[in-house]
């Protein structure tokens, strides 16, 4: 089969698509003809080693795919030979896969394979994030960092099912425009406006209930400083490079807290919460709350300049590489 192959951290022009032998799956895992692959920013940092996890080498990056169940372990019961299912693990971008059966969902009527597979990992984080650490409720103000971006658009979205006025920032007119698009209630350009001036305006000097921050950098100090009384900034990601070191006292003064999220471990210690994650996702998606939006298809040989394009924030929304295009 063909896949995009990592031999050695380091630069993403490093990898190259490759005729691999197909993997094999275990008892508890099952092969996936893959028709659709999702691109998100923890794949660029992976390749080149800057991520927290490190896969042994080589390896098929690729956290998120949709396709159809080729072969089952002996121990696998929740999905048959034949099934359309999303997946989430490692190894998507490639033309056959295997997952773990937990990390697999039957695709839900309705979705087609590009949708599925960009949909668990972007959603679920924000999801997770905005409910569980950052216990937005309706009525409050979020402002999204990065707000064109894979997880900044689902942030977006939900923090509209969840019922509170969004404030989306991103870098150019045409990320607000989208933005805007996707129901935010007002946006900032934080590439020409000065952040904190703006979220005043914007509040009447009030300030934000909660920062969903995938950006990290410049961004992260001003934004908590817009914070109202017991709000919450949340730490998804550095995309901007910089892990920002900030003065606890912005904490103190307004009761404010830092809060950290990780979705990918949060599974493992509350399974149960992720389910009713997937539960509300799916129940959204099926009343339009929620649809990934897809700026790009790409071939498996176009994957890695589409990496490079998202690592260097020319992307919004998904790209999706499809492996047998
Ligand atoms: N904690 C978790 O569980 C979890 C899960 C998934 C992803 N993440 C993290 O969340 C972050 C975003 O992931 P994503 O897949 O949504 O990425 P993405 O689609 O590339 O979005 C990231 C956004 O960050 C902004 N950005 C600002 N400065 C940047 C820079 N120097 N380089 C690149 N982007 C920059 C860009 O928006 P503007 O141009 O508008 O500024 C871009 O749209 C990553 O750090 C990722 O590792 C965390």
């Amino acid at each position: 089969m063909k896949a995009l192959l990592c031999t050695a951290f380091g630069p993403l022009e490093q990898l190259t698509v490759q005729e691999v032998a197909a993997p094999r799956p275990g008892p508890h895992q099952v092969l996936i003809d893959i028709k659709a692959a999702a691109l998100n920013f923890p794949d660029a940092l992976m390749v080149q080693g800057l991520y927290q996890v490190k896969p042994p080498l080589p390896f098929v990056p690729g956290a998120e795919f949709a396709g159809i169940v080729a072969e089952v372990g002996a121990e696998v019961r929740n999905c048959k030979v034949g099934d359309q299912v999303i997946a989430y693990g490692l190894g998507g971008f490639a033309e056959q896969a295997v997952a773990d059966a937990t990390r697999i969902m039957l695709l839900p009527q309705g979705m087609d394979f590009d949708s599925g597979a960009g949909f668990v990992l972007t959603y679920c984080t924000s999801l997770h994030g905005l409910r569980d650490c950052g216990r937005l409720q309706a009525g409050e103000t979020l402002l999204v960092l990065g707000a064109a971006g894979g997880v900044g658009v689902a942030a977006i979205e939900i923090g509209k099912a969840l019922g509170a006025r969004v404030i989306a920032a991103a870098s150019s007119e045409a990320k607000l425009a989208l933005c805007k698009q996707l129901g935010a209630d007002a946006v900032i350009n934080y590439a020409s406006e000065n952040l904190r001036e703006r979220i005043d305006d914007i509040t009447g000097k009030q300030g934000v209930d909660v920062v969903y921050d995938p950006v990290g950098g410049a961004y992260t100090e001003p934004a908590i400083r817009s914070l109202a009384w017991g709000g919450r900034l949340l730490v998804v990601g550095f995309a901007a490079g910089d892990i920002p070191k900030i003065a606890i006292n912005h904490l103190l003064l307004k009761e404010r807290s830092l809060i950290g999220v990780y979705w990918g471990e949060s599974v493992k210690h509350h399974p149960r919460q992720h389910l009713d994650n997937v539960k509300q996702l799916l129940e959204w998606f099926a009343a339009g709350k929620v649809t990934p939006h897809i700026s790009e298809r790409v071939p498996l040989v176009g994957a890695t300049a589409a990496m490079a394009r998202l690592a260097g924030r020319q992307v919004m929304g998904k790209v999706i590489v499809l492996p047998q295009a």
